[in-house]
């Protein structure tokens, strides 16, 4: 195991981390030098740029200056060499995770929404991430105000992981986002989580790790593609003393609206994973039957 070196540093003092990103409240910021800036066209495609004094964004339509933008307020037009009109504004969190340099496949913004829901997450949990990827969901912990410890077996996607955090979020997220390359199937170095999140493919091998350092009535979030990967969980978690157990699918169908064409999109994102949630069981763990089940699980 071995710790990804970080630059942390205190939050200001609306509570927002400083730095390229960072998603401060209250007035009109123009943009700066560093931060990334999504320019959708006239036909809804997106570009995501990353400004720097001197750049350039070159597209089929001629080129658009990044100096342009530098200083502009969001949400302003800008035009390329060749006349072609682009909205520029700073993304949000979704679109960021959607166009984002990915190593691993990320979780989809419908499955963030509902994850930091059923793992009830809140400013100042304790959470360790097991499966960092790319991010994606360091992102939408971090920005719900969770302290997060991740865990990650390839330092390659854990360089990943903290770079594309600190570009969303600025590198002062760093104070509560502690990287470390190791197996979390050989064990969890905190105690007292709050929280333990699990994406990686074989969590079964994790659950007795995760309630040995849940604190009572902790939650562990499982996500996983596939059916036989949840029974295989589902099976484990109540021997490891998990109660409350529940799995869903989120299904996101998109609408078209253009005047009178008001209907389904012809495509949507069939399947992306299941979640599954449970409650550590802490000394309501005697209340399991026999068969290892928890009464009330679902
Ligand atoms: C699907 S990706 C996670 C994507 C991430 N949740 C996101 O939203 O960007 C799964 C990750 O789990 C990591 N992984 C697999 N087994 C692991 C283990 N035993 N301990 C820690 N990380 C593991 C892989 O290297 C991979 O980066």
């Amino acid at each position: 195991m071995s710790a990804v070196p970080s630059a942390g540093a205190a939050l200001d003092a609306t509570g927002q981390e400083a730095g390229s990103g960072s998603r401060g409240r209250g007035a009109a910021r123009p943009f700066v030098a560093g931060e990334k800036v999504l320019l959708v066209d006239s036909k809804g495609r997106r570009h995501l740029l990353t400004l720097r004094p001197g750049g350039q964004f070159h597209t089929h339509a001629g080129v658009v200056d990044h100096d342009g933008l530098l200083g502009l307020e969001e949400a302003s037009t800008v035009r390329s060499s060749h006349g072609a009109r682009y909205l520029a504004v700073r993304p949000t969190l979704a679109e960021l995770v959607l166009e984002m340099p990915r190593g691993a496949q990320v979780i989809y913004p419908k499955d963030l929404g509902p994850l930091l829901i059923m793992a009830d997450i809140f400013p100042g949990a304790r959470v360790l991430e097991a499966g960092l990827g790319s991010g994606a969901l360091s992102m939408a912990l971090l920005r719900a105000g969770a302290d997060v410890t991740g865990y990650e077996l390839r330092e390659d996607f854990a360089a990943r992981a903290i770079s594309n955090v600190t570009g969303f979020l600025g590198e002062g997220v760093l104070g509560r986002y502690h990287v470390e390359v190791r197996d979390v199937y050989q064990g969890i170095g905190e105690e007292d989580l709050d929280r333990v999140l699990l994406d990686l493919p074989e969590p079964w091998h994790a659950v007795q790790h995760a309630s040995a350092a849940l604190r009572p009535g902790g939650i562990l979030v499982s996500y996983l593609p596939t059916v036989p990967q949840v029974m295989a969980l589902r099976e484990a978690l109540p021997k490891a003393g998990f109660a409350l157990a529940e799995t869903i699918e989120v299904l996101q169908r998109p609408w078209h609206v253009e005047g009178q064409s008001v209907r389904p999109e012809h495509r949507m994102v069939a399947h992306t994973g299941f979640l599954t949630a449970a409650r550590s069981g802490g000394r309501g763990a005697s209340h399991m039957t026999e068969d290892g089940r928890s009464p009330t699980s679902r």
